[in-house]
């Protein structure tokens, strides 16, 4: 069976970008494949901040994935620190990426430019995502298009381990979208969208109300000719609108042209269709959020199922590349 891992960091409010360009596919992928899903606190650790609210957005990120339509009785839904093998692993994925490799990435170096304190932690990522996808013999690995440069190397680092040591892990293939693998910030279509609070117009939150929905995306950046079409380089911020489009109602940004031929309309549509895509996923977050015990006995239980799965595959990297087993 093909095995399917991807992850998600808990650390604000996730945006329209991560449920197109990632959780879409993470849903459909759970009935073809076998499918395992991580909320990744550990990573969450790689940058400032406060215990408490890492704690419960765990929690409702968990909640959320479920409110999306992840069923953990047809996937494995876990945290990343409730399944210890992940640090481990990382130690050995660390060992076997080249520090050249890791300074390339360039996730750290968006991350790290301006800022007073970078932790290791942020630079050596990349090794324990890398942990995360090898442990768990995974065939792909569905994430948006920033994360293309990580699963490289992922793959990188499985060729180098299998030919120093052994065939001990699957070599995985990242699966990106063909609309909402970027989604831009409506404010600033240069750049993509993010949880970050840098831009509160310009992203959409999977939790915001129709309304602020609807005002995000009237008021999304566009340029002075009326004309619809999508060109990324030529006109930015109504390719993003295509791409949204397309991406909330199954079809390719180009696709999602047919028809509309003014901004306003665009926007209308654009804002109907998020709307609409939205609208069962916050009730069932918020029918959820009701019942945080019930959530936290699933995520235990999706932990155990994982830890079987990773304690066999580190086994075997640890036998392979040579530390003495009692
Ligand atoms: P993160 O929130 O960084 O943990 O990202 C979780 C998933 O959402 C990853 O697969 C990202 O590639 C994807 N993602 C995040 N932001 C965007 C965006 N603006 N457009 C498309 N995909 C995104
Ligand atoms: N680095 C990913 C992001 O920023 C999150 C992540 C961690 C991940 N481990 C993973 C994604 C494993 C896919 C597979 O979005």
């Amino acid at each position: 069976m093909n095995r399917v891992f991807s992850g998600i960091k808990p650390s604000g409010e996730v945006q329209l970008g991560n449920y197109l360009g990632a959780l879409q596919n993470w849903v459909s992928m759970q009935d073809e494949s076998d499918a395992v899903y991580c909320v990744v606190d550990l990573h969450a650790l790689t940058v400032p901040h406060d215990a408490d609210e890492l704690r419960s957005s765990t929690l409702s990120l968990a909640q959320m994935l479920m409110a999306v339509g992840l069923d953990p009785e047809r996937c494995i839904l876990f945290v990343q620190s409730h399944v210890q093998e992940h640090a481990e692993c990382a130690w050995l994925m660390e060992c076997t990426a080249a520090f050249g490799e890791l300074r390339r990435m360039t996730q750290f170096k968006d991350k790290s430019t301006g800022n007073e304190f970078v932790s290791a932690g942020l630079f050596t990522y990349p090794a324990l995502q890398a942990a995360d996808i090898l442990l768990y013999d995974t065939n792909q690995v569905p994430v948006g298009e920033d994360q293309r440069q990580h699963i490289e190397l992922t793959r990188d680092i499985a060729i180098r381990f299998n030919s120093r040591f052994g065939d001990t892990f699957t070599v995985p293939e990242a699966v990106i979208p063909p609309s909402g693998a970027r989604v831009m910030d409506l404010q600033h279509p240069d750049r993509k969208m993010s949880k970050s609070e840098e831009s509160p117009q310009g992203t959409i939150l999977i939790l915001d109300p129709p309304e602020v929905i609807e005002k995000k995306i009237k008021r999304a950046v566009t340029d002075s000719n009326d004309e619809v079409f999508f060109d990324v380089e030529k006109k930015p911020g109504v390719s993003n609108l295509l791409s949204i489009l397309g991406a909330a109602t199954g079809k390719t940004p180009k696709e999602a042209c047919d028809g509309i031929t003014r901004y306003g309309d665009l926007k209308n549509a654009t804002a109907e269709a998020v709307i609409e895509l939205l609208r069962p996923v916050q009730e069932k977050y918020y029918t959820l959020a009701d019942d945080p015990a019930e959530t936290s006995r699933l995520i235990a239980k999706g932990a155990e199922k994982a830890r079987e799965v990773a304690s066999t595959t580190l086994s075997r990297a640890r036998q392979n590349i040579g530390l003495l087993n009692l």
